[in-house]
């Protein structure tokens, strides 16, 4: 599948922001815990959490879906993640902390997800072992067992998934728990909210230093998924990268800290309870010197839009990537085909703002494919962006919600 995109219209107009995709893989991973209905409203109909769900499915659970609910149930039939499933995406690895606790076993083959970088899981596996699990790994899937005990424990640094999951193993473990150097994202806040739901017992929440008391058993819940931050700011990166004017609605604003903070010297920014609006003002010169890192600093996942932005600027930009090792140079270099001025140099890219043309770009990656349809929408001329399958993992019809703004874009489906 690919984008044909005919860029230079100023986007306009307004867009719903949905349920984040992180936040639903965390909670979807927790549903383990209880054999209980577990009730998630405003959940993204995406290719991700669709194949989290037949994870669930697959291992045992029931699960329905009407509309932006869905519903998982029903006890566990095997504590062994399908091969098929959990190497589409990263999410399914947030199943390992809560089976293992609930269960004593779980085992899992290594996930996939956006090759953005090597992604190791020893933050996850040292945790287990430290609250007593005996961790087995071999080529291509990881096997964890034993009666988890509560324990203290430092993440050597605050990996979102790393807390996801021990947030979930020590929940059921026996005993109370400290996990310090937490990471603080808004969907690891919401899932230790939907935890503290379904019984679990959680001082601390939001905060890098986590408290939590064991219990033998939670109960169901219902719980509604938090918009989707970098949906948002993908959207008005649109307005940005269009000279346009969007609002997006249903969204956090305090959720888009790091990038508002770009956009505000450079654009009209009104922000108001759910909803932000972006009105461009002219071309927006360069963005400065921006490294990427843990919440509440500007979020690695908003790099590759900030790279377009930038490459359709006046001006110098300055991005340094610290979180992940291989999520720069492919987009840099994709850019470029469109007349983009980026050099890269280790985790650092360099960028001299020029007027963009169409170009032939493949995306390797979903944000990184976000990036480049940002970019075409700028560039003067027609482009292709391949590999919309990595998009759709993450977007609900990102093609057809910028279409409603007044984009040029189709799909091409015969690729
Ligand atoms: C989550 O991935 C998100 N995915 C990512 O979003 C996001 O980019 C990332 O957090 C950072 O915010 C989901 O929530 C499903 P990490 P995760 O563990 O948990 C290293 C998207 O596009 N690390 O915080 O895998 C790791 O290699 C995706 O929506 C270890 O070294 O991220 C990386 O360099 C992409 N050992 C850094 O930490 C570990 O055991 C941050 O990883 C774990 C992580």
């Amino acid at each position: 599948m690919e984008y044909l995109i005919e860029g230079g219209k100023p986007l306009k107009g307004e867009l719903h922001v949905y349920g984040a995709k992180n936040c639903a893989l965390a909670l979807l991973g927790a549903t383990v815990l209880t054999d209980d209905e577990v009730i998630l409203t405003n959940c993204p109909d995406i290719v991700d959490v669709e194949n989290m769900l037949k994870l669930l499915s697959a291992m045992g659970k029931t699960v329905t879906r009407t509309d932006s609910t869905v519903s998982v149930k029903g006890a566990l039939t095997s504590t062994c993640a399908p091969v098929a499933l959990a190497t589409l995406l990263r999410g399914s690895a947030l199943i390992l902390g809560g089976t293992l606790a609930r269960h004593g076993e779980v085992t899992l083959p290594v996930p996939g997800g956006c090759a953005i970088g090597a992604r190791p899981m020893d933050i996850h596996l040292c945790g287990f072992e430290a609250l007593g699990a005996t961790v087995t790994q071999s080529d291509n899937s990881v096997n964890c067992r034993g009666k988890l005990v509560g324990a203290r424990y430092t993440l050597r640094m605050p990996s979102v998934g790393a807390t996801e999951n021990l947030l979930c193993a020590c929940a059921l473990a026996k005993g109370d728990s400290v996990l310090k150097n937490c990471a603080t994202e808004p969907e690891v806040a919401a899932l230790e909210q939907m935890l503290v739901q379904m019984g679990a017992k959680i001082r601390g929440a939001g905060g890098s230093e986590l408290h939590i008391e064991g219990v033998s058993k939670l109960h169901g819940t219902q719980f509604f998924v938090i918009p989707d931050r970098i949906v948002a700011a993908t959207y008005l990166a649109g307005a940005a990268a269009t000279l346009g004017d969007v609002t997006v609605t249903d969204c956090v604003p305090q959720h888009l800290g790091g990038i508002l903070d770009l956009f505000r010297p450079r654009f009209d920014v009104f922000v108001e309870e759910n909803s932000v609006r972006l009105r461009a003002v002219g071309k927006p010169r360069g963005y400065g010197t921006v490294q990427t890192a843990p919440y509440p600093a500007f979020p690695t996942d908003m790099q590759s839009l900030l790279l377009s932005l930038a490459a359709c600027s006046v001006g110098k930009t300055v991005i340094r990537e610290t979180l992940f090792e291989n999520r720069l140079a492919h987009n840099a270099e994709q850019l470029n085909k469109m007349g983009a001025q980026i050099e890269i140099c280790g985790d650092v890219a360099t960028v001299v703002g020029a007027n963009l043309h169409g170009a032939c770009v493949e995306a390797k990656d979903l944000r990184g494919g976000a990036g480049l349809v940002i970019a075409a929408l700028a560039a003067d001329g027609v482009s292709k962006v391949g590999g919309v399958r990595h998009i759709e993992r993450g977007y609900i019809d990102l093609g057809g919600c910028f279409a409603e703004l007044g984009a040029k874009i189709s799909k091409n489906p015969f690729i």
